[in-house]
């Protein structure tokens, strides 16, 4: 390698024009290798030293040195220089805001039976009843015996009801809302407007159609006079509110101890007749057992299941949909969430 003063320059220009025109760490790192390290021009000049004349030696060496010197300054000030511009780069990239609104608790949504719930109570408060709730563990007397349910009704053997161990302690998951209606004739004088929903049991499997734990809306009106027009008048308000306006029911001569005549309640959606509940004045025994002076008092019960009544509204074809709590399907009833 020739090596004179100009050639030297010539390194040194070479080099800081390199580094000065690196943008970023890993172009310098290029450079580096290129301008800087051991195989670098300048290196390779200054392991030349040795093979030129020995007079020329200590002025080629002294400029070689400086010009390394200069070399490796400008190489230590750039890598400075980019190194504070990434940090900065980086502390405003991956700068939080943490006055942001999190997203990190979606929010929630009511299930489609609680909205059902408030609608049918926000429906009959309107009308003056009140809302009564009962225990879903229940004294057995209370969901069989004062209903007029006899030792023997079919609805008491084991099939049917969840019973609580030991049986001598007379309990039961209800099997119905009815127990609400005798805790309530029980609590209150007439006049009794009453809506109770809430949770009941029986021993079904899960499927499509049925599910062990459901919900009913129970409905007991005791005053003066109550005939089944009352009853009736009542059903075709209730049915017109929730599934639309004109819908009416009609009801089947059917069989209920508490009741006396007993019917079942059907409406008329979409072009069908769809079973809905059960109803009928309500027995003179029952009331009697309530302390209800039947020479003055008549009323009239009624009693539905609320995930039938969901699933006919909303063309639900699948009662998992409705077990099982999924926030996805309760999103679609446009409640989201309080
Ligand atoms: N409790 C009855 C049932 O679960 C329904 C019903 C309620 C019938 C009130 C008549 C009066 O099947």
């Amino acid at each position: 390698m020739s090596l004179d003063n100009a050639g030297i320059e010539q390194i040194k220009a070479d080099a800081l024009s390199a580094i000065n025109a690196s943008q970023s760490l890993d172009e310098l790192r290029e450079v580096k290798i290129a301008h800087v390290g051991d195989r670098s021009p300048i290196a390779r000049a200054n392991q030349g030293l040795a093979e030129i004349e020995i007079e020329k030696r200590a002025a080629m060496g002294k400029l070689i040195g400086t010009a390394r010197a200069n070399i490796n300054q400008a190489y230590d000030d750039k890598e400075k220089e980019l190194t504070a511009l990434r940090d900065s780069r980086a502390l405003s990239n991956e700068r939080v805001d943490v006055t942001l609104a999190s997203n990190r608790n979606p929010r929630g949504a009511l299930h489609p039976l609680t909205l059902l719930t408030n609608e049918i109570s926000d429906l009959f408060v309107g009308m003056g009843y009140t809302v009564q709730e009962g225990p879903e563990l229940e004294a057995s007397w209370l969901n069989f015996d004062a209903l007029n349910i006899a030792e023997d009704h079919p609805a008491r053997t084991m099939q049917d009801t969840f019973f609580i161990e030991p049986l001598s302690s007379g309990l039961v998951m209800r099997t119905h809302t009815s127990p609400v209606q005798i805790r309530t004739m029980l609590e209150n004088e007439p006049p009794i407007y009453v809506i109770c929903p809430g949770r009941t049991y029986r021993a079904d499997e899960l499927d499509a159609t049925h599910t062990p734990v459901f919900n009913q809306v129970e409905g007991l009106v005791v005053d003066k006079g109550i005939t089944m027009a009352h009853l009736k008048g009542t059903l075709d308000h209730f049915a017109a509110k929730i599934f639309g306006p004109g819908v009416t029911t009609r009801i089947r001569p059917s069989f209920f101890p508490f009741t006396e005549p007993s019917a079942e309640v059907d409406f008329f959606y979409n072009g069908r007749w769809v079973e809905w509940g059960g109803c009928g004045m309500v027995n003179r025994k029952v009331l009697q057992a309530a302390g209800i002076d039947t020479e003055i008092y008549t009323g009239f019960a009624f009693g539905m299941g609320l995930e039938r009544t969901l699933m006919v509204k909303y063309g639900i074809t699948d009662m998992h949909d409705i077990v099982e709590g999924d926030v996805r399907f309760s999103r679609q009833f446009g409640s989201g969430g309080r």
